[in-house]
């Protein structure tokens, strides 16, 4: 029996798109790699919701058969609202993932977590046999950290811990990310907050030194990644 929900059917991505040509020519090019029984991880954020659109113009245009491993709530309801079935990993391993980025260095290292699922997004690219990085030229930097902070999601109790630590390992800038239409701090897709991080200099094993601090449960900087970068 079908829901029948008002709240999927009128879903939409909620604020104006930037660069919306090039993640929209971003979107057709992943949708062109679609495979009928792909298992495919899907990542957060509009260029990626722009691709959930495109794949659902060919999964109805073709009958294709794929299957969707959501990072997000975000994206889980848009592929509710777009008929694309969903499956986690305790079922299936996906073939290959898309994502985007906030940032993206001449190496491939990647700032991410604008939209604070970058848990389940490294998570989802570690489990994933391949991964396509989507990005407008506007994502690309000489340096990371040149435009946006390092998102680090923390658990709660842990919040003085790791901001203790952080700077200990030369965070200048230190910022609870707060919330917009709640009260208090934005509570990250696992119930944890997040903390907005600026380091002066970046060093090349600051990911692992990030993640060795007890009380974070992940961090936006993805330095040691197999990725394949598409820029559109
Ligand atoms: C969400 C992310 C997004 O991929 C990143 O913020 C890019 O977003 P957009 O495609 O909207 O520019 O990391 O956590």
């Amino acid at each position: 029996m079908d829901w029948n929900s008002d709240i999927i059917k009128s879903l939409s991505w909620p604020a104006a798109i930037s660069n919306i040509e090039s993640k929209q020519k971003l979107a057709e090019q992943i949708a062109a790699k679609v495979r009928s029984g792909n298992i495919i991880g899907v990542g957060s954020g509009s260029t990626c919701y722009l691709a959930l659109l495109a794949i659902s113009q060919r999964i109805k245009n073709e009958q294709l058969n794929i299957m969707a491993i959501s990072t997000s709530i975000e994206i889980a309801l848009t592929c509710s609202s777009l008929g694309i079935p969903i499956t986690s990993l305790y079922e299936h391993r996906p073939d290959w993932y898309f994502d985007g980025a906030d940032e993206v260095d001449p190496n491939s290292h990647l700032i991410k977590g604008r939209g604070g699922a970058m848990f389940k997004e490294k998570l989802m690219m570690n489990a994933s046999q391949q991964n396509f990085i989507i990005v407008d030229h506007s994502k690309l930097v000489d340096k990371l950290g040149s435009k946006f902070p390092i998102p680090v999601e923390v658990f709660p109790t842990a919040l003085m811990n790791v901001e203790a630590k952080l700077k200990t390992l030369g965070a200048n800038e230190i910022l609870l990310r707060a919330a917009q239409g709640k009260d208090g701090p934005v509570i990250s897709e696992n119930g944890n907050l997040i903390l907005d991080v600026k380091f002066d200099h970046i060093e090349k094993d600051l990911e692992i030194k990030i993640k060795s601090i007890t009380g974070v449960i992940e961090s936006g900087l993805f330095q040691n990644q197999l990725v394949e970068i598409i820029v559109g």
